[in-house]
């Protein structure tokens, strides 16, 4: 289909012979000879021109102000003005509205076909990013949470609910894998920043100084590596949201920075005397009780207090076992259709035994199960010997797949999707920990990564407990 583009041009000889050459090119073009009739192309009939190139000055008006309500309404489309004698207010002031570009008139066809394929391509890009944006605003309703247990459909009342009102901040406490991060998105999504942005960033993935620049941004040579200016994730998230997941691990004195900016309401980039506005919202997780890092002196209280605002605790999968009719289902009917499986029946004894395992790693755990099981089913039923509950780690003696094991200093992972990726992750830094005698920076070493990144990863998938090998092999 054509792409529509939409001339405002008074000078019918003029607007006939573009409308004729862009025709000539492939556009649908359509041409309106007064500001009036543009206005009802455009705010009445909806055409969504993908471009629009209008003569600034019309008998009956200025396109700037059209251009202006066009905004307003959040009409699409890019607009190249074109001026009789440039003044120089009125190119300003269609800089400032967002306007493609402007050209005076007479302008060369050949110069105008130039600036008309570019702002083409802009106008497609803004396209795509809007689709994507109505996609996850779609994806992302309180309804993606599933679970039947009287426990959820109280959190998704209480989604919703929140998804109305234009909150500052925001706690999600659960255990991992309990679906913090997808309450976060639905949060955003379904909320009324859902236009803007939505930034993500793990505390615990980052060291202390990365974090830092991340977060509030910096000038070229703030720091040695700075290399050009950066905006920070603060910046980045302007009038969207900002998802600190595993906040906890944040030092304290980031922890002091983060509150200032959520003050003042304005930042300063590292190595910049210049102020910045930013109007985030903030949703923080962490699988750590807050309260407790608050009283043994970990995290600022004032900090929690102020993100506080609003809580919502996420109870683990173990706590609210009848969401399995619910979750199981649609997790293999995602799997299903990714897979090209047709897993259509489980069995009694299957629900049974997810009932009596405790499932510490929760959905997630859950997920990686039945990934598994859709993946090595040979029928329409769901595979129960597939399932190895709680051997998360591909340890299943007995049977004649492959596993994991350690040859000299070299590691050998199966690839015949007997382990989900996470549990070949969990696998590796377990066996490196167990070689470094659970030695977490010389584990970090052997790894090249950091010993936060580590250290997140170790309790994510419960290897440690409290500083001590978590009781693994009992599962
Ligand atoms: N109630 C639910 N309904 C549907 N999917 C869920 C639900 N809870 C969790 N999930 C899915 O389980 C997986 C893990 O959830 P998520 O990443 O949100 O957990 P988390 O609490 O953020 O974990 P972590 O603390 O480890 O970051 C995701 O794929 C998520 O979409
Ligand atoms: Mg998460």
């Amino acid at each position: 289909m054509a792409d529509p583009l939409l001339i405002i041009e008074d000078d019918t000889l003029f607007g006939r012979e573009l409308a004729r050459h862009f025709k000539g090119r492939g556009w649908d073009a359509d041409l309106a000879a007064s500001l009036k009739r543009a206005k009802q192309v455009l705010l009445e009939e909806h055409a969504e021109p993908l471009v629009i190139i209008a003569d600034m000055s019309l008998p009956d008006g200025n396109a700037l102000d059209l251009l202006e309500q066009a905004r307003a309404q959040n009409i699409p489309g890019e607009w190249i003005l074109l001026t009789g004698c440039g003044s120089v207010p009125d190119s300003v002031r269609a800089l400032r509205l967002g306007a493609y570009d402007f050209l005076e008139k007479p302008c060369p066809l050949a110069r105008l076909e130039i600036v008309v394929a570019g702002a083409r391509r802009s106008a497609q890009a803004q396209k795509r990013l809007r689709s994507q944006a109505t996609d996850e605003q779609r994806r992302y309703t309180p309804d993606s949470l599933i679970g039947c247990s009287e426990i959820m459909a109280q959190t998704r009342r209480m989604i919703a609910r929140l998804a109305e009102v234009p909150f500052s901040a925001l706690i999600i406490g659960g255990e991992t894998g309990t679906g913090k991060g997808l309450v976060a998105r639905i949060l955003h999504h379904s909320g009324p920043r859902a236009d803007g942005p939505m930034i993500e960033v793990n505390c615990a993935a980052l060291p202390r100084d990365l974090l830092e620049s991340e977060l509030f941004g910096h000038e070229a040579g703030a720091f040695t590596g700075a290399k050009g200016r950066h905006r920070g994730y603060l910046e980045q998230a302007n009038e969207g949201t900002l998802f600190l997941d595993e906040i906890a691990e944040m030092d304290l004195d980031l922890q002091t920075k983060l509150l200032t900016v959520l003050e003042d309401r304005s930042l300063r980039r590292l190595g910049s005397e210049k102020m910045v506005d930013v109007d985030v919202q903030i949703i923080a997780a962490s699988n750590r009780n807050l309260e407790e890092r608050v009283r043994d002196g970990s995290f600022r209280s004032d900090l929690f207090h102020r993100l506080s605002v609003f809580r919502l605790d996420l109870p683990p999968l173990r706590a609210r076992l009848d969401d399995l009719r619910d979750l199981v289902p649609a997790l293999i009917e995602e799997y299903n259709a990714r897979s090209g499986r047709s897993v259509r029946r489980v069995p009694e004894d299957v629900y049974a035994l997810m009932r009596d395992y405790d499932w510490p790693g929760n959905v997630r755990e859950l997920r990686n199960v039945i990934e598994r099981a859709v993946l090595l089913a040979d029928s329409e039923t769901f595979p129960a010997e597939w399932m190895q509950l709680g051997r998360g780690l591909g340890r299943t003696a007995g049977s004649n797949r492959s596993e994991p094991h350690l040859d000299g200093d070299r590691l050998v992972i199966p690839l015949d999707g007997s382990m989900a990726l996470d549990q070949m992750d969990s696998y590796i830094i377990r066996t490196a920990l167990e070689r470094s005698h659970w030695n977490v920076t010389a584990a970090a070493r052997a790894l090249g990564t950091t010993r936060e990144t580590l250290r997140y990863r170790v309790q994510k998938y419960g290897l440690m407990e409290h500083g001590e090998p978590a009781d693994e092999e009992s599962r």
